[in-house]
């Protein structure tokens, strides 16, 4: 499974990209907001730093806004792929992305009927945001596991990015699950590397060492 930063920090991307795990990121207009680097520049940064592709999202409404605000993001460098809200709007626009060879990631994902949607309107990528339905006490995870199968039954190539991760079990679950890809918050990916017992067994072994006979 491919791990990508949820993230439009430069500093967290540069650090998950020195551990050598990074295979894309993932920003919103509410991540670009926390960040004093203009909009255009901090893509373009993300995007020099990161090896895979970089999900910078459109905030048009109307696929005749939503095409020329894609087809410029995607001029920023070329591992952008565009992230355009589902909808009636988001489908014709992706379809038309999609035609010119344009990576749409399609986002606020939450049915199985609205990623196969995507898919078939030739979005690269679909956004499930697991959270946000745990949040409101539905089940994130039976969401990738129906869109899983879904796309495994027609052989559909569109990427599942699992988004919308609160946690290291989550993204334990989604590669359980077969999800391509999850989108991992700076937070969470730290959780994933640490175990107390690791903590615990360097500091014994340490220990140990400095009794060894030299
Ligand atoms: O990048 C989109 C998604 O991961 C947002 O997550 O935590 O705002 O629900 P969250």
């Amino acid at each position: 499974m491919k791990l990508f930063l949820d993230s439009a920090n430069i500093e967290e991307i540069r650090e998950v990209a020195g551990w050598g795990v990074l295979d894309g990121v993932t920003t919103n207009p509410s991540l670009c907001s926390k960040e004093s680097a203009g909009f255009e520049e901090n893509i373009r940064a993300i995007c020099a730093l990161t090896p895979g592709p970089v999900s910078a999202e459109c905030v048009s409404l109307q696929a005749d806004a939503i095409v020329p605000e894609a087809r410029a993001l995607a001029k920023l460098a070329p591992n952008i792929a565009v992230k355009i809200p589902v909808g009636v709007e988001g489908l014709k626009a992706a379809k038309r992305l999609a035609a010119e060879g344009i990576a749409v990631n399609m986002t606020l994902i939450f049915s199985a009927g609205q990623a196969l949607l995507a898919a078939k309107a030739g979005a690269r990528f679909v956004s499930p945001f697991i959270g946000r339905l745990d949040d409101v006490s539905e089940d994130g995870m039976a969401l990738i596991d129906e869109i899983v199968q879904i796309f495994d039954n027609y052989d559909i190539k569109t990427e599942v990015i699992v988004a919308s991760v609160r946690h290291p079990r989550h993204v334990i679950e989604a590669a359980r699950l077969g999800a391509d890809i999850a989108t991992v918050p700076f937070g969470v990916m730290e959780k994933l590397v640490r175990h107390p017992l690791t903590d615990i067994g360097v500091e014994r072994f340490l220990a140990d060492w400095r009794k060894v006979k030299k």
